[in-house]
């Protein structure tokens, strides 16, 4: 047949994933989750690189088996280029290139970030050119002007922390396991978000900063266990419920100055972070007073997943956008 079958891999963070996308559509899109990092709190890179090692060929593997299809049968391999931990990148890119080579066919490099934006391609609705994307993960926190599939302008972001890590790190000084954002996303459901009050930090322009809420909290966590050494345990909704409204509360102001700023009434979230439930309804809920059109993808397509990259290469190979074999990945990458 004549169908453009593109593999796509994606290793940046600590999931391992691979999809197979054909002619603009996403057939599958295999995860392979390491929960080596548990109970250390956080991403170990070298741990990372090490089960993308061990999960890559099997994540592979599987994608085109469900795909029915054979390896002769590629067109082109995809990978994530960046950013992303460098370890982690490393074995997706070398993966990517070996088989681009042996089998001799192009090679695509995708944005990381581009990528989580472009999940939104996968299936309907689709957003509008242009429209303006909060994208919010665990290394990045973006407000992105979205003038074409690859044409895009970073018009704010973090100037420290990515709400992710807020997420992550508040949730660790409540003794949570990492990740912790999803954990505070379900406690939060059953608190109250104006128990406690953390400060809402004010960037100028469009920029965002995170790193002062996860002070804030040690401080007054350190303060209240003096009194009450179980004050946690006796509070854990109403800290998350707390700690969660503040973040939305950040993430919504800017948001609606770059609405204000752009006249652009097409927005959509994409990110691991946009999984979370409370960001998902006060979103929707801001979108229906102010008339705009939200898009938020499937929580498949919100955290780390191959089927975003796909997406990616997607129009990468519409546009004939191909890498050089001797191509490296980037722990840094402009959008
Ligand atoms: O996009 P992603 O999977 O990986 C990166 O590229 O960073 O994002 C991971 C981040 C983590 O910080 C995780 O705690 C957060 O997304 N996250 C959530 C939720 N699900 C994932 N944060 C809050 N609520 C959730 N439901
Ligand atoms: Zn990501």
């Amino acid at each position: 047949t004549n169908d453009n079958f593109i593999l796509a891999i994606e290793s940046s963070c600590d999931e391992t994933s691979a999809s197979i996308i054909v002619d603009g559509k996403v057939l599958n899109n295999i995860v392979a989750t390491q929960s080596v990092h548990e109970k250390y709190g956080g991403v170990v890179p070298e741990l990372a690189s090490r089960a993308h090692q061990e999960n890559l060929i099997p994540v592979v593997q599987e994608a085109v088996l469900s795909a029915g299809i054979t390896l002769d049968q590629l067109s082109a391999v995809a990978f994530t280029r960046g950013p992303g931990l460098m370890g982690s990148l490393l074995v997706g890119v070398s993966f990517a290139k070996a088989l681009a080579f042996g089998r001799n066919i192009p090679l695509i490099e995708v944005n990381h970030m581009q990528a989580h934006i472009l999940a939104h391609f996968i299936d309907d609705p689709k957003p509008n050119f242009p429209f303006i994307c909060l994208t919010v993960s665990g290394g990045h926190t973006q407000l992105v002007l979205v003038k074409d599939y690859l044409d895009m302008e970073v018009i704010g972001e973090t100037k420290d922390d990515a709400v992710g890590e807020a997420f992550d790190k508040t949730a660790k000084l409540l003794g949570l396991p990492y990740p912790g954002g999803p954990l505070i996303d379900k406690y939060a459901k059953e608190g109250n978000p104006k128990a406690f009050k953390f400060p809402v930090t004010r960037m100028p322009s469009l920029n965002y900063s995170f790193s002062g809420i996860k002070t804030a909290v040690l401080y007054f966590l350190r303060e209240q266990l003096q009194e009450n050494p179980k004050f946690i345990e006796e509070n854990l909704p109403d800290l998350c419920a707390s700690i969660q409204w503040t973040l939305i509360e950040m993430l919504q102001i800017k948001l609606k100055e770059a609405v204000k700023q752009y006249g652009v009434s097409e927005i959509a979230i994409a990110g691991g972070v946009s999984a979370n439930s409370g960001l998902r309804k006060s979103l929707q809920e801001l979108a229906d007073k102010r008339g705009w059109n939200l898009y938020i993808p499937k929580f498949e397509y919100c955290t780390d997943n191959a089927g975003m990259i796909a997406m990616a290469a997607h129009y990468k190979y519409l546009a004939g956008e191909f890498s050089s074999y001797d191509v490296t990945p980037l722990a840094k990458m402009k959008i």
